[in-house]
């Protein structure tokens, strides 16, 4: 049976990162409502209570039956979590003087404490709370203090629960991996058998026990996620799989090429369609983003579908979806949000059922995944592209001369990127590392490509706009393009990446130099928020 921690969700933002740093200690956990947890789940071995927004005294908190797991597995209760296994066991909790956040350090902890084997005297841990406990139960006792915190931990003396009032899932907490560690493995006996080599043999084993002899269809777009999906299905049922991979001629220059050979290279079977024609065609004229975006994904639909009927006895739509796309995660007011993305109205007479092979998982664990089954590095590490393309990079109506004209100076922008390498440390080598890009530390230092090192590029053509120029003897008055380039963990905020100042240079140069059309080149630093990632 594959153990796993369940980890209940108080609303707090830093949720996922407790489910990310349990999968890196190579145990499967499982993020739920936090009056969720599965009663009577055999194959529960631990449980962890997260932060929330919430004071315990609000009264629209959320509150756990504690009873359904205290006293028969292991239980870590986090910030919030901590305060309400003590408000709730008849300890106080009070708002504190002054909110506590930032660094702090553990000057007293318990070092016979399991939870904190390993630590060392003064460890920094991270704190972030409106709120303070200020009596524990009866039958717990302090186990850690920091100068403004006296408990700053504390542990039951007769059942296995120990509370935090800090973070450990936060980089601040120096030793933050350790606790979890002496929780996950040493408390709560995990096994560590949760690898990408063992994900792929048992989802291998499960998909052909599911689906048997029968067919299945996937949409492939050349990201991560649905190649790895298609590369793991074949595995499973091989020719029973029939990808359909659309190109509507708005994907980077040579990418269909490029991407089918790939998927060629990797034994799927693929059908590639070029629908560009049609969809040119419906999109000229149109300027307003919102309508190229409807354009785009009514034509998408329509032409998978013609492609999708042509498979007659299909019974499955398989996709890519992974696990931060399901996570139901909980808003301040309690209402649960499903975000879930979804290939669109197929027809429903075609009666599929859905498959989602990678549902489980994290975007780092995808890519090991990927590399488990030996896919190609440069399709594992691909930065995300939309949907609908270079449509949403180019300003005002599309036509296929201007698609060129970004592809070109685009193509110069990424391949200047993958070949530019940089000297990574500290933290930074660290985010680049946990996103899964391969690379050794040597001297504490790794090398990475600037591609690499950033979350997203694109290049965005401002064809609404001209501008006077020199070339040679000639004047120009041509279109400016932006290049944008931002680091991120889930695009849901993005800060513009520091690139180097001579390799702007050396890529503005060759754009002018080479992409007739354009004139200037522009560098866009603005975050999200404000700004989004994309320009429409
Ligand atoms: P924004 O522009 O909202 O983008 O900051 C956030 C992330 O989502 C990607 N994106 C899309 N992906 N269809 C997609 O499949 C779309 O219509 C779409 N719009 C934005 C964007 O590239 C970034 O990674």
């Amino acid at each position: 049976m594959q153990q796993k921690i369940i980890i209940l969700d108080f609303g707090s933002q830093t949720t996922q990162l407790i489910g990310r740093r349990v999968r890196e200690l190579d145990t499967f956990c499982e993020i739920l409502p936090y009056n969720k947890f599965p009663v009577g789940d055999e194959s529960v071995i631990g449980v962890i209570l997260s932060g929330s927004p919430f004071s315990v005294h609000d009264p629209e908190a959320f509150k756990v039956d504690l009873s359904q797991f205290v006293g028969r597995i292991p239980v870590l209760g986090i910030c919030y979590g901590a305060q309400f296994i003590s408000f709730a066991n008849g300890g106080k909790v009070e708002k504190a003087d002054s909110r506590e956040y930032g660094r702090a350090n553990l000057c007293e902890f318990d070092c016979s404490n399991p939870l904190f084997k390993g630590f060392v005297p003064n460890s920094q841990v991270w704190m972030s709370h409106g709120d303070t406990i200020t009596a524990i139960p009866e039958g717990y006792r302090c186990i850690a203090s920091t100068a403004n915190v006296k408990y700053a931990a504390y542990a039951s003396m007769v059942q296995p629960v120990w509370a935090v009032q800090f973070h450990p899932e936060v980089f601040h907490t120096t030793q933050g991996t350790q606790l979890l560690r002496n929780f996950v493995v040493d408390i709560c006996h995990s096994r560590q058998d949760w690898s990408a080599a063992s994900f792929v043999d048992t989802t291998v084993a499960e998909l052909k026990e599911q689906i048997g002899e029968d067919r299945v269809i996937l949409g492939l777009s050349g990201g991560v996620d649905s190649s790895v999906a298609a590369v793991l299905l074949n595995r499973a049922i091989g020719k029973n799989l029939t990808c359909i991979f659309v190109d509507h001629g708005m994907l980077r220059k040579n990418e269909f090429r490029d991407v089918m050979h790939d998927y060629e290279c990797l034994g799927l079977n693929v059908i590639g369609v070029d629908a560009s024609e049609k969809f040119f065609a419906d999109l000229a004229g149109v300027s307003d983003p919102e309508q190229k975006r409807k354009i785009i994904g009514r034509d998408f639909i329509e032409v998978f579908n013609a492609e999708a009927k042509k498979i007659k006895d299909a019974k499955w739509l398989a996709q890519g979806t992974i696990y931060p796309d399901r996570i139901e995660s909980l808003n301040i007011t309690g209402k649960v949000i499903k975000s879930h993305h979804n290939v669109g109205g197929l027809p429903k007479e075609m009666h599929l059922s859905l498959c989602e092979p990678l549902k489980w998982l994290f975007k780092d664990e995808v890519r090991r995944v990927g590399r488990q089954l030996g896919m190609p590095e440069h399709l594992i590490t691909r930065h995300p592209f939309p949907g609908p393309g270079l449509a949403v990079r180019i300003l005002g109506d599309i036509t296929p001369e201007k698609v060129r004209i970004l592809q070109d100076a685009d193509d110069i922008y990424i391949r200047g990127l993958r070949e530019y390498k940089v000297k990574l440390s500290g933290e930074e080598a660290r985010r680049v590392l946990a996103a899964g890009v391969p690379a050794n530390m040597k001297d504490g230092e790794i090398e990475v490509s600037l591609y690499d090192q950033i979350w997203q590029a694109c290049t965005i053509l401002l064809s609404t706009v001209r501008s006077v120029g020199v070339m040679g003897d000639e004047r120009t008055y041509e279109h400016p393009v932006a290049l944008r380039a931002v680091t991120s963990t889930d695009a849901m905020t993005a800060d513009w990446a520091h690139l180097p100042y001579d390799f702007m240079a050396k890529v503005s140069n060759e754009i002018i130099n080479k992409v007739r059309g354009v004139n200037r080149v522009c560098y866009d630093i603005s975050s999200k928020p404000p700004s989004t990632i994309e320009w429409e």
